[in-house]
């Protein structure tokens, strides 16, 4: 088969199918970084011969979006973000109940997803939250790295550490939940008041902070860990740790939309991003999450879980739609109220 033919071949397949059965295209939200989604929709369009019409929005902004939808979907899928608003768009029954065949191939903690959302999403890769610094201007400032929580809190950080907003993040979102769950609801409160102090700015995408210590704008970020070898690897000086007192880890998940225009499209999406070739393309694309499928091979750079303190995170607890807007708004009115 000569190459021109071989790229087109699944393109000319999907062409000669009865026009019912065509699945031309998929309309996708990605909640992970840029390179992997281009990367994704690129692949499974060479590969399986479906458009994918790409948007990229954060965790907090695709549940924004979906349920801005709800009487007339335009997304066929949501691909990645942090698995607590995927929780929420299950209860909202903003998503649809598939089960797939791969489910009994893929980890633990991705089927345990699936199942506590009535097998409306499912986990895609893990990953888990802790702090990038810049080794350079660590050093320049003699500041030691931050090893606990309590860590951030000391004064020499201030001005220092960059964190992202938790309406918009759910990264943000993930610290919230995590410090509620390590040390109480009303102690994280009086915790995250403490930080706000010594927060310098506060982004809209969660992985904005470990972008802006990587280049030298910030000192400290409060990020996922598997985010930091990425930067690392573009040469960056950058290195991260996980909080000795305990931290918490995100599922990162994907769904079908409830009502998906092109629901055959969805399902081929769904099934051939749960294929390990199509999971590792995200450390193809430098991203270092734990893939779901347990047959994905995973690169060395992945965060190895078993070194990081994890608390049992209740998923099904914080992604509820009443929890996850109950603690947003406190920290709205609690802790970004007040002055820095
Ligand atoms: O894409 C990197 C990543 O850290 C994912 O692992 C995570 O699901 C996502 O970002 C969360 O992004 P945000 O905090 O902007 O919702």
């Amino acid at each position: 088969m000569n190459k021109a033919f071989k790229t087109l071949a699944p393109v000319l397949c999907a062409a000669a199918l009865p026009l019912a059965a065509q699945a031309s295209e998929v309309n996708v939200i990605c909640s992970a970084q840029a390179a992997w989604c281009n990367m994704l929709a690129v692949t499974f369009e060479k590969s399986q011969g479906v458009k994918v019409n790409l948007a990229l929005k954060g965790s907090g902004e695709a549940i924004a979006q979906i349920v801005a939808e709800r009487a007339n979907p335009k997304t066929d899928v949501w691909f990645g973000g942090t698995g607590d608003p995927h929780l929420q768009a299950a209860e909202q029954n903003l998503t649809l109940e598939y089960r797939s065949p791969t489910l009994p191939k893929l980890h633990d903690w991705a089927q345990k997803q699936a199942a506590q959302s009535g097998y409306r999403t499912v986990g895609i890769y893990s990953g888990p939250l802790g702090f990038g610094y810049n080794t350079e201007l660590l050093a320049r400032k003699k500041l030691a790295v931050p090893k606990t929580w309590a860590d951030l809190l000391k004064p020499e950080y201030k001005g220092e550490i960059q964190s992202a907003n938790p309406a918009s993040s759910g990264t943000a979102y993930t610290m919230i939940a995590t410090l509620v769950q390590l040390m109480g609801e009303d102690q994280a409160f009086e915790y995250l008041k403490k930080l706000h102090g010594n927060i310098a700015a506060y982004t809209r995408s969660g992985t904005g902070p470990i972008k802006a210590v990587a280049r030298g704008e910030a000192t400290v970020s409060i990020s996922f860990v598997h985010d930091g070898p990425g930067e690392k690897a573009q040469g960056f000086p950058l290195d991260t740790v996980t909080p000795s007192d305990g931290t918490g880890a995100e599922v990162g998940s994907m769904s079908i939309v409830r009502g998906a225009r092109n629901l055959d499209a969805a399902k081929k999406f769904y099934e051939w991003a749960l294929t390990p070739s199509a999971q590792a393309l995200g450390a193809a694309t430098l991203q270092f999450q734990l893939p779901s499928h347990r047959d994905t091979q995973v690169d060395p750079r992945v965060p190895d879980f078993r070194k990081i303190k994890l608390i049992n995170y209740d998923h099904a607890k914080y992604g509820q739609t009443a929890e996850r807007r109950r603690l947003i708004l406190r920290w709205e009115k609690d802790v970004n109220s007040l002055p820095r």
